[in-house]
């Protein structure tokens, strides 16, 4: 999705803007672009493509001796990406960077022709410019011009801004779209994303609603869109370093990050695995609040919402507390029945995806309890959750997400053991072997890390084929719809998962010759059903990968190739099971040259609905 930097200082504003620019291009976009003070004259280069495109614009139209500007990359939404649609939007008077999108745009738009002002572009965003230009000559005064505009925007907003008036200063607003301000010395920054920040400093103030921030060089005031009157604001201290912004050796964020789980699984489970019992009481929750949960709305969009799938099946089973699982763009116009002792679960790696934050705001309208699990500290679903449960193992830049699924799987783990616990369903010797078992799953993980060649093999077998199908039973089934998931991001191959048992009632007609089956067998005790399964479509001609538990038989003619897990305790099993199938959706997509980071038309945080 889109993205904002913006920097006032001594040093070169461009190269900031193109460094910051650079950090945030993992987000996903399309067209890129700055403006800058050049001589109390606010100057502007954008294009279509990225940020190396902007780069060639500026050695083509060079922009000297700047020390303050704004930068866009843009994900478009109004208007097709293309150089005129391309952020930032103004004249010379001011010029503004946008994250969002404005509801009443049209309304406004229709206002400003009325008043004389023409577009260029298809954006919603070009109206806002337009309507501060507007202001700004009815007003006369920065502060007056940008709180009239915040009063006839209606939608989420993050803007960076410049005004011609006063060329020492940025300014800053936003709703419903996250945007940072960082502290600098003798020098300050906006961004919409700490990543492109963490080379220049960790300390930051949040941006609220309502408030417009006025950044100079050597001052951040934080002001009252409406009284202007001054508001005091916390520091707060990014505990992130830059190398995690970093590949670190490897040739893409996405492998780093699959090769990271070991560490980010045993840093989100130690702190809260204390003497063979959980403890949640670092997150602020506490058992009592736990136990008087009578059902879970597990809420989430995309690889969360498949975490989601497989905390359900262990809420259920070990807890016995019901759960549903409701996509998040779903939820939020499903009118749910809430009742008393209910929780609204919300996971998100960003915290700021735009469906989960709406969902956790319904629930909150609603009177029920939400607790959400968040990579992202300071996100908006972070801080507007009753309580958070925070995954420990640093960013995840790549699109495709890896790591994170890994660590919200382990807090669902940990959660369905301590709730099973204080419902007195598990002892304190069976909690301790699970939580044994559960703690050599790190281990587990590296090795199967270790054999990526497997994985490599594979791909180099399977890189022509045109479609796929993943099935699998119960937790195997979530899996399949997570590997599916990550397959089809990447390789842009067709892909479908299916519980094992469903495909003969329907979607079995498609299985023919030219079909590839990824076939999930790793829980024990229903292996002989999938193997079924299995040979059904091995019968159809179909072409099986079985991905398979080492302690199981299987004939040589219901597969093709075998891809052997681990054999430990069913409940486990997906946390072994999700390494191959991450890394086999890297090797096909390396395999076939694409972008693996950053896959074409998606984003790494869905901020619009
Ligand atoms: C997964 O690879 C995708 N990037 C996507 O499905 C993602 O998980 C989804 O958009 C939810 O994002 P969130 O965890 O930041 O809320």
């Amino acid at each position: 999705m889109c993205g904002i930097v913006g920097y006032v200082g001594s040093n070169d504003a461009v190269d900031f803007l193109i460094a910051g620019l650079s950090k945030l291009e993992y987000r996903g976009y399309d067209s890129v672009g700055l403006s800058v003070f050049d001589h109390e004259t606010i100057l502007t280069r954008k294009t279509k493509g990225r940020v190396d495109d902007l780069r060639k614009v500026l050695t083509s139209r060079p922009l000297h001796s700047a020390t303050l500007g704004i930068g866009h990359t843009r994900w478009a939404t109004h208007g097709e990406p293309s150089d005129l649609n391309s952020h930032p939007h103004g004249n010379f008077r001011v010029s503004i960077v946008h994250n969002g999108i404005i509801e009443n745009y049209r309304q406004i738009k229709e206002r400003m022709i009325r008043k004389g002002y023409s577009f260029s572009s298809e954006t919603d965003t070009e109206t806002i410019a337009k309507c501060l230009d507007y202001y700004m000559v009815q007003k006369g005064e920065p502060l007056k011009a940008i709180s009239k505009v915040i009063e006839k925007l209606e939608g989420s907003y993050a803007l960076g801004i410049l005004i011609k008036d006063t060329p020492d200063t940025l300014y800053a607003i936003r709703k419903d779209s996250p945007l940072l301000i960082g502290l600098g010395d003798h020098e300050n920054y906006i961004a919409s994303d700490m990543t492109a920040l963490l080379k220049y400093t960790k300390r930051y103030y949040l941006l609220e609603e309502g408030e417009i921030a006025i950044i100079t060089k050597d001052s951040v005031r934080i002001v009252d869109c409406e009284d202007f009157l001054e508001i005091t604001k916390e520091e707060h201290y990014a505990d992130w370093d830059e190398e995690s912004a970093e590949k670190g050796g490897y040739p893409h964020f996405m492998l780093k990050e699959i090769h990271e789980q070991p560490d980010a699984f045993r840093r989100t489970i130690t702190p809260r695995i204390i003497r063979n019992t959980i403890s949640f009481e670092r997150d602020n929750l506490d058992d009592r609040t736990l136990a008087s949960i009578r059902k879970f709305y597990i809420v989430a969009c995309g690889t969360a919402m498949h975490a989601g799938m497989i905390g359900k099946s262990l809420i259920e089973r070990y807890a016995r507390t019901p759960c549903d699982v409701v996509i998040a763009s779903e939820f939020r116009y499903q009118d749910p029945i809430f009742q008393d002792g209910d929780c609204v679960l919300i996971i998100s790696q960003s915290g700021e995806t735009a469906d989960s934050l709406a969902a956790l705001r319904l629930a909150k309208q609603a009177g029920v309890m939400t607790l959400a699990i968040v990579n992202v500290v300071g996100s908006s679903i972070a801080r507007e959750a009753d309580f958070v449960i925070q995954t420990i193992g640093g960013l995840e830049i790549a699109v495709a997400s890896t790591k994170a699924y890994y660590m919200q799987l382990s807090i669902l783990y940990l959660l369905a053991f301590k709730l099973a616990a204080l419902h007195d369903l598990l002892s304190s010797q069976e909690l301790a072997d699970l939580l044994h078992d559960f703690q050599h799953m790190e281990d587990v993980a590296r090795d199967m890390l270790n054999q990526s060649g497997n994985d490599q093999y594979l791909a180099s077998l399977y890189q022509g084929v045109k479609s796929m199908f993943f099935i699998g039973r119960g937790l195997d089934y979530g899996l399949a719809l997570e590997s599916s998931l990550k397959m089809k991001e990447i390789s842009y191959i067709h892909c479908e998962a299916y519980p094992a048992g469903e495909l003969k009632h329907g979607t079995i007609s498609l299985i023919t010759e030219d079909s590839m089956v990824i076939a999930l067998a790793s829980s024990k005790a229903i292996v002989e059903k999938t193997i079924s399964n299995i040979k059904e479509v091995k019968a159809r001609k179909a072409t099986v990968l079985l991905v398979v538990r080492d302690d199981v038989e299987v004939a040589e003619d219901a597969y093709n190739q075998k891809l052997t897990l681990p054999s430990y305790p069913d409940v486990f099993m997906p946390l072994i099971e999700i390494i191959p199938m991450q890394l086999l959706a890297y090797y096909m997509a390396v395999l076939k040259g694409n972008d693996v980071d950053k896959p074409r038309n998606l984003a790494k945080s869905v901020t619009v609905e």
